[in-house]
């Protein structure tokens, strides 16, 4: 569509409006210095604006992924699409405007405890642990300043780049006016992307701030948590019991307890007497640990990762240079200034200490941060960005000393990157695994995410659908929930129908609070047990299929859990839907979500579809009512797709080896099947084979387009209209 045509390139002004436009806002005015570029973004048309105060200067970006450049030009004369204005309103408030046409739907912003849709509500970016995720809960634990403006088929992408504390208001008040409030003293950059489709522009979006890099194969396996496992036997006993049970299970996560007195980087010796050999014992059974790290170092003289901080000098400190204190679980404890790039040097030579006892991957918690006695450290409501003073300590960005809040939103993000960059320099040829509740646009750089502390409530179950599905349209591809919900009681039925949604989470992780009652598969008797058992074993068989999404999603930026709209953007009906989902392009996931029923409506996209579980198509484009009982994949293949599925195995470690089926769904399909050691980065320098798979008159053609890595000796086969015959990898 040309620019001239598009109603929503309307003449924007770039500076703020006049007063005879809107005296208002020009009472509050102030100077702010300005720059416009333009450049195409994998094919689209991109604007950035930059504004930052006279008396400041444009900052570094923490979003953008540095790995990435872009051919921006500087734009002289331009529009801002979507009719959007800005203004500095006050010293330390900047307001960007625009206007919400009546159909307009407004998507993304990342993790927030609602459906797809934003529209009609103020949403907070200033990331906060509220663990009671209920309707009225705003903000939570991540904050991801993108929009996606969808009114018909034109689409519209807003990328706000700044950690500052920011309201967006996407028109509360029904009047067709969103306005976003930015407290800084900062610059900021604000990115417009489009006319576009959703894909295109996700597309675009994370070319900019990057996309998740392969997960280690063991990572996409079933995880076992639980706050916690406190001594070395309880943690044997429970990897224990996966493989006497036979249920598939790669890795267990240590929370807290496994700490001396919630000491970050020591170890309760006196319950894990052996953490060494216990880490290596359960690795030779392919079972994987993941210790949690939080923040918050304890202010006390004998502590050793206190004294070296000191020494070091990474600490925050107050505006008076005096370091701050907080409490959290240890006690009165320091932060450090993840911000500054020798800090996050510092913290991955400290995480070595756990790093070189052989656990798998790190368990960033508690990163908003998270302090006891500070827990609304700013009113939401706030009109101005309090002095340096009383934002709880300063912090030091690149163009230098910033009050936190400047920075709050990215203080997470900052500490999984040093988390991750240090997996980097210790094994540099093994892919990283890092899981963070708190991020910032552009953490899928530095591993995968989780959405804090959920409830065991049937309610959780369904709202874990729209959550990561937003968080995926945010460039979040690689995420989950806590399985069986963290807080309050699970029981057998939730528990069955959690694992049935859970196996198709990209992160796949059981986790439950201290006093709750327990939630392993085991935890409510045989016939919960047998139906789990096979539901995570359904995981593992699709875990070939999930590599292949996750190359996609290196490929495109396309997350793995996608909204029907994704891929089925001319149906209307469907783009509201969000207790479905489609899990990359051929399954599509409709699982029970309310207690004590089996059956639920459904819509189906056009095309047929089949049962996961076998049996005759269903017609796409119209409603179902299906039935699902507790030991069913509720899912749904698409005819004309061929799956990957590998026998399941007690572990990932045991996949490469097991036979593999290329199923087939209909007498012609096509299909995808991505190869490689699952742990290395070689597949970075090319070491993967990327199959293309064709089946038509009853033969399956497998062709290659990439040629880079030798597999291990197993056996394919093909299953087709009725049959399965051995068939053979070319080369
Ligand atoms: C936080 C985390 C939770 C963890 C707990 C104890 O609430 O979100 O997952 O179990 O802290 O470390």
């Amino acid at each position: 569509m040309s620019r001239r045509k598009d109603p929503h390139w309307v003449a924007a002004r770039q500076a703020p409006p006049r007063a005879d436009q809107n005296p208002k806002m020009l009472r509050h005015q102030l100077p702010a210095e300005h720059s416009l570029h333009r450049a195409t973004v994998s094919g689209i048309r991109a604007l950035r604006l930059s504004v930052w105060p006279p008396e400041s200067q444009l900052p570094g970006s923490l979003a953008l992924d540095p790995a990435r450049t872009i051919d921006w030009r500087s734009a002289r004369q331009a529009r801002l699409p979507l009719g959007v204005r800005w203004q500095r309103q006050a010293e330390a408030r900047f307001q960007i405007l625009f206007p919400l046409g009546p159909e307009a739907r407004c998507l993304g912003l990342g993790e927030r405890y609602e459906g797809l849709q934003r529209r009609g509500r103020v949403h907070t970016l200033f990331a906060t642990d509220d663990h009671v995720h209920i309707e009225s809960v705003d903000p939570l634990y991540k904050s991801i300043g993108w929009l996606v403006v969808a009114d018909g088929p034109e689409h519209y992408g807003i990328l706000l780049d700044s950690p500052a504390p920011q309201r967006w208001d996407l028109d509360s008040r029904r009047v067709g006016k969103a306005t976003i409030t930015l407290l800084t003293r900062r610059g900021w950059q604000l990115t417009l992307l489009g006319p576009a489709s959703m894909p295109e522009l996700v597309a675009a979006m994370t070319t900019l701030t990057g996309r998740a890099a392969l997960p280690p194969r063991w990572s996409l396996g079933h995880c076992q948590s639980r706050w916690s496992y406190a001594s070395e036997s309880a943690v044997r006993q429970i990897a224990g019991q996966f493989r006497a049970r036979r249920i598939p299970c790669d890795s267990i996560c240590l929370d807290i307890d496994y700490m001396k007195d919630y000491r970050i980087f020591t170890i309760d010796r006196s319950r894990f007497r052996g953490f060494e050999s216990m880490v290596q014992d359960l690795a030779r059974d392919g079972m994987r640990l993941v210790p949690i790290c939080d923040p918050g170092v304890v202010r006390s003289a004998n502590d050793a990762t206190y004294g070296d901080g000191r020494r070091h000098d990474v600490f925050c400190r107050r505006s008076n240079g005096s370091v701050f204190v907080g409490k959290v679980w240890a006690g009165p404890s320091v932060l450090p200034d993840f911000a500054r790039e020798e800090v996050r040097a510092w913290w991955g030579r400290r995480l070595r200490l756990l790093t070189s006892k052989g656990v798998a991957g790190i368990w960033a918690d508690m990163n908003e941060p998270a302090l006891f006695d500070h827990k609304r450290p700013l009113a939401l409501d706030s009109d101005e960005l309090p002095p340096e003073d009383q934002q709880l300590f300063v912090q030091q960005a690149l163009e230098g000393t910033v009050g936190h809040f400047e920075l709050h939103n990215a203080y997470g993000m900052q500490m999984a990157r040093a988390c991750w960059e240090s997996l980097e320099q210790s094994r540099p040829n093994e892919r990283p695994f890092v899981l963070t509740r708190s991020t910032y646009t552009g953490g899928q750089r530095y591993g995968a995410v989780w959405l804090g502390d959920n409830m065991s409530w049937f309610e959780h179950l369904r709202r874990s659908i729209p959550m990561l599905l937003s968080a995926g349209l945010s460039g979040l591809a690689f995420s989950g929930v806590d399985v069986g919900g963290f807080g309050s009681d699970c029981d057998a039925e939730l528990l069955a129908r959690w694992y049935q949604l859970g196996i198709f989470y990209p992160y796949f992780r059981n986790h439950c609070a201290m006093g709750g009652r327990a939630q392993e598969p085991w935890a409510y008797g045989p016939k919960i047990e047998r139906a789990v058992r096979r539901l995570i074993e359904t995981r593992y068989r699709l875990i070939p299929y999930l590599e292949g999404l996750f190359a996609e999603h290196r490929e495109s930026g396309a997350p793995l859990m996608r909204p029907l709209f994704w891929h089925y953007p001319d149906d209307p009906r469907l783009s509201e839907v969000d207790d479905q989902f489609l899990l990359g392009p051929d399954l599509l996931v409709a699982p029970i979500l309310y207690r004590g029923t089996t059956t639920r409506t459904m819509v189906l996209p056009k095309g047929r579809w089949y049962p996961f579980d076998g049996g005759p198509a269903l017609s796409g484009g119209r409603l179902h009512q299906v039935s699902f009982d507790l030991e069913a994949v509720p899912a749904f293949v698409r005819h004309g797709a061929i799956l990957p599925l590998v026998d399941p195995a007690a572990h990932t470690g045991l996949l490469d080896g097991a036979p593999l089926t290329f199923q087939v769904y209909g007498s012609r399909a096509r299909g995808r099947f991505w190869q490689d050691d699952g742990q290395s980065r070689s597949y970075e320098q090319g070491a993967f084979n990327d199959w293309a798979l064709n089946y038509q008159q009853g033969k399956l053609a497998i062709r290659a387009r990439h040629l880079g890595y030798a597999p291990q000796k197993r056996r394919y086969f093909v299953a087709a209209e009725g049959q399965r015959r051995a068939v053979s990898l070319p080369g």
